[in-house]
C-alpha cells in the first residue's frame, strides 16, 4: 500500500528521524519516496547528517512545508505543538482530501488539527515512541472524522513497519503517552540501574548494560510471545528458596510497583495539564 505513495514528514526532529530511519530500514519505502522538512537552514544539516548515518541513500531535506506538502500522498506533522499552528496555516492551501495527514504531536487534539486544516482532510493522530527507529516501537493511532478504514490502514502500515500498533480512543491519548511514550525513559532508567548493580558485583559496565537490555528485551518477548499473564512468568522464575524471590523482596521494600504505576499516572496527569490545543 505504500509502495507507490509520496510521504512528507514536517520536523525531522528526534521523533522525525526515528520515523524515516525505522521506514527506511523496513525496506517499506524508498529514501526517494520521502521528503522530510526542518524550521532552520542549519537544521537541514543536522537532520541530513542523522538521516544519512543511519540510512543507505539520502532522504531530501528542506525548509518549505507548503512544497513538501504539495507533492506528498501522506504528511506527517512531527514539529513540536508550539509550531503546530503555524505549520498548519502554512500547509493547510496546499492539501486536499485526497492526502492523509498524521499529526504525531503530543496534547494537540483532531479536533484542533480538523478545524485548522477544514475541508474534510482525512486526519489520524499518532503516538509513537522513539523505539520506532529500531523497529520496536509502539505507536497508538485514533482516527479523526474523515479518515475512511482504507486511512487507517496507511497509517497503521506505516507504523506496523515500525513496531506495533493499537487503534484506541482518543481520551485515552494522555494514559498511552504516558505509558508507551514516556515509557522508554522510566525503562532506560531500570536498565541503567541493573546494569549499576552488575558494576557494583563487579562486571564491566559494557557487560553488565548488556545483560541488562537483553535480559529487558527477552523479558518484553516472553510476555509477548507467550501471552502469558507476566506474573505467572515471574513465579517461573522464582524458585522456592531461591534467590530470586530475595530480590523480589527487596522490590517490594522498594514499592517499585506502585512507584512505576505512580510514575505513569504522574505523567498521565501533566499530559492533561499541558492539553492547549
Ligand atoms: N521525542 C519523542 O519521543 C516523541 C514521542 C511522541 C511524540 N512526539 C511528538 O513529536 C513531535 C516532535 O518531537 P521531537 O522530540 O522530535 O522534537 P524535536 O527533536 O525538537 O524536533 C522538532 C523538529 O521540528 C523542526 N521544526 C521546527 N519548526 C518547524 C517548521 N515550522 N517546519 C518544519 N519543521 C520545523 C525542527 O527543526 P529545527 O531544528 O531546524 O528547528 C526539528 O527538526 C512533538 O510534537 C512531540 O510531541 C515526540
Amino acid at each position: 500500500m505504500l509502495s507507490a505513495k509520496n510521504i512528507a514528514v514536517l520536523g525531522v526532529g528526534t521523533l522525525g528521524t526515528a520515523i524515516i530511519s525505522g521506514l527506511l530500514k523496513s525496506g517499506t519505502i524508498k529514501p526517494s519516496q520521502i521528503r522530510g522538512t526542518v524550521g532552520s537552514t542549519e537544521g537541514i544539516k543536522k537532520a541530513e547528517a542523522k538521516l544519512n548515518a543511519k540510512a543507505d541513500s539520502v532522504v531530501k531535506i528542506a525548509t518549505d512545508n507548503l512544497a513538501a506538502a504539495k507533492d506528498a500522498d501522506i504528511v506527517i506533522l512531527a514539529v513540536k505543538p508550539q509550531n503546530m499552528a503555524k505549520l498548519l496555516e502554512t500547509i493547510s492551501p496546499a492539501l486536499n482530501k485526497n492526502q492523509l495527514v498524521i499529526s504525531v504531536a503530543a496534547a494537540v487534539s483532531l479536533a484542533y488539527l480538523e478545524k485548522y486544516l477544514s475541508s474534510q482532510i482525512p486526519i489520524i493522530r499518532a503516538m509513537p515512541n522513539t523505539c520506532v527507529s529500531t523497529g520496536a516501537g509502539m505507536t497508538g493511532l485514533a482516527a479523526g472524522a474523515y479518515a475512511s478504514d482504507n486511512h487507517k490502514q496507511v497509517a497503521q502500515e506505516i507504523f506496523k513497519s515500525v513496531g506495533e500498533v493499537v487503534f484506541l480512543d482518543e481520551k485515552l491519548f494522555n494514559a498511552l503517552t504516558a505509558l508507551s511514550a514516556s515509557g522508554p525513559a522510566y525503562l532506560y532508567v531500570v536498565i541503567e540501574s541493573l546494569a549499576e548493580a552488575g558494576v557494583k558485583l563487579g562486571i564491566s559496565r559494557e557487560t553488565a548494560t548488556l545483560l541488562a537490555a537483553q535480559t529487558m528485551l527477552g523479558t518484553a518477548k516472553m510476555i509477548l510471545e507467550t501471552g502469558e499473564h507476566p506474573a505467572l512468568l515471574k513465579d517461573s522464575v522464582t524458585t522456592p528458596a531461591g534467590c530470586t524471590i530475595d530480590g523480589l523482596m527487596e522490590l517490594e521494600e522498594g514499592k517499585l510497583r506502585v512507584t512505576l504505576i505512580k510514575a505513569v499516572v504522574k505523567a498521565a496527569q501533566r499530559a492533561q495539564e499541558l492539553l492547549p490545543l
